[in-house]
């Protein structure tokens, strides 16, 4: 599967001063409860670990996308030998209903994203799968502290929401046909450290011309996936309690959205929904140069630019320039608050 260049490179900007992610640790108590729904969660590298190991136990199925997406969801399902399509989504990321009822047949799966923390409508998604027998895959990587999962199986990315890791979870549901074979494909995934050896001596022997690496992802790679234990994971999700993520996130994300709203060139792209985690704030803006502005100020605001090439739809192109991401996590200083603030009022009308 081939995706789209970006539209722009770090490169060309400053330093970074405003990260996207968090990365302070703070002192506090481990608490990480599983969403409702959940029996189990496996500990993983990425969330695109998890979701290669899922559409490994449904080789040749077909799994539903959305059209708008992040390389990392859409490419773990490629590399894993399913069939992928697309559907489409509204300005709002709310799932064409319609579309998924005409379209997508039963025992075929459907991976539906909570985009940036918003449950969208995913519940109205889940009663079609359940009645239609599709497999549902929720996607949780921006909504890692939802209190409860409503599909048939989950991934996280805990990167996203806790800082200074690497960690994510494959997440299983009380009723799922797959269940045992996950269970068996994660046991079989190498350790941290034994992946890390491992992938030393391969990348020596495909030096030496004796073997190959196997990874043929762009940002997925297949060599280097593993299983962490419990004790890695702990360490960095117990340093702040999940309902202080949560405050200091919500008050982030109203503080941004207020100065955005008062803006004629941009308007948050959903709401900030009851008891909802964000993981930034999604705004769209007037044209893709604002973008800028945030980069050069050192902020990481973040886009999705590398959408698959085989989309077309005009709507879903125009997001890849004017959907912008902008940091709410929990480190966020007063200061860096207020340049975030500063650099959305300082731009013209
Ligand atoms: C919606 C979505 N799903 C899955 C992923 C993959 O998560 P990870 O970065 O932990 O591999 C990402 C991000 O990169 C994402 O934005």
């Amino acid at each position: 599967m081939q995706f789209r260049p970006a539209l722009l490179s770090a490169n060309d900007f400053p330093d970074i001063q405003v990260k996207s992610n968090a990365a302070i640790k703070a002192d506090g108590t481990a608490d990480r409860k599983l969403p409702q729904g959940a029996t189990k969660a496996l500990l993983v590298d990425r969330g695109r670990t998890a979701l290669f190991l899922i559409a490994q136990t449904l080789k040749n199925k077909t799994v539903w996308a959305p059209e708008y997406h992040c390389p990392a969801m859409i490419e773990p399902l490629y590399l894993a030998g399913v069939d992928v399509k697309f559907y489409p989504i509204d300005e709002h990321f709310h799932v064409d209903i319609k579309f998924v009822n005409h379209h997508v047949k039963t025992n075929e799966a459907l991976l539906g994203v909570r985009f940036f923390g918003s449950l969208c409508n995913l519940s109205e998604v889940a009663n079609v799968c359940r009645k239609n027998h599709i497999l549902f895959i929720e996607d949780l990587a921006h909504a890692g502290l939802t209190d409860s999962m409503i599909g048939d199986i989950a991934i996280t990315s805990l990167t996203k929401f806790y800082p200074d890791i690497v960690a994510a979870e494959l997440i299983l549901g009380e009723q799922n046909d797959f269940n045992e074979v996950l269970d068996d494909a994660y046991a079989k995934l190498p350790s941290r450290l034994m992946s890390k050896f491992r992938y030393k001596l391969l990348s020596i022997f495909a030096k030496l011309g004796l073997t190959q690496l196997q990874n043929k992802g762009t940002y997925t790679n297949t060599d280097v996936m593993h299983k962490l234990s419990k004790k890695q994971v702990e360490q960095s999700i117990s340093t702040m309690s999940g309902a202080e993520i949560r405050d200091k996130r919500r008050a982030n994300f109203v503080s941004i959205a207020e100065v955005v709203d008062a803006q004629s060139w941009a308007r948050v792209a959903c709401p900030l929904e009851y008891n909802m985690v964000p993981y930034v704030v999604p705004v769209y803006v007037d044209s893709e140069e604002r973008f800028k502005a945030f980069r050069l100020a050192g902020i990481q605001a973040l886009r999705w630019e590398e959408i698959a090439t085989q989309i077309n739809n005009t709507d879903v192109l125009d997001m890849r320039g004017r959907l912008i991401q902008l940091p709410c996590h929990q480190d966020l200083t007063e200061q860096q608050l207020s340049l975030i603030k500063q650099t959305i009022i300082g731009q013209q009308n």
